[in-house]
């Protein structure tokens, strides 16, 4: 697997997001309420909204635009909805943040 380093984990709120790009994708990427990191690409599967700027609940993402519930170590949305977004798998060494992707 080929890691990139892309921050620091203080780099991202707890509880929330930041994004970064890889060529022309934006990856949101999630630091939990236990410091867990979760990567997944900043499109909703639904209207493609950002996903960056949703509301963290356990271990899931809410849609901003229309509350689409995505788990954040599947991309898949909760049921009864549909849909999936790409994950990135994350490393955490020394406080960096890196992404496999
Ligand atoms: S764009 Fe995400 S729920 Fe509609």
């Amino acid at each position: 697997m080929n890691w990139t380093a892309v921050c620091q984990l203080d780099e991202i709120p707890q509880g929330a997001a930041r994004t970064v790009r890889a060529g022309d994708t934006v990856i949101a990427l999630f630091r939990l309420s236990d410091d867990r990191v979760k990567a997944v690409e900043n499109r909703c599967p639904h209207k493609q909204g950002p996903l960056a700027e949703g509301m963290v609940s356990g271990d899931d993402i809410l849609c901003p635009l229309h509350n689409l519930r995505i788990h954040l170590d599947t991309g898949q949305a909760v049921p009864p909805e549909e849909g999936c977004v790409q994950t990135y798998p994350v490393k955490i060494e020394n406080d960096q943040v890196f992404l496999s992707l």
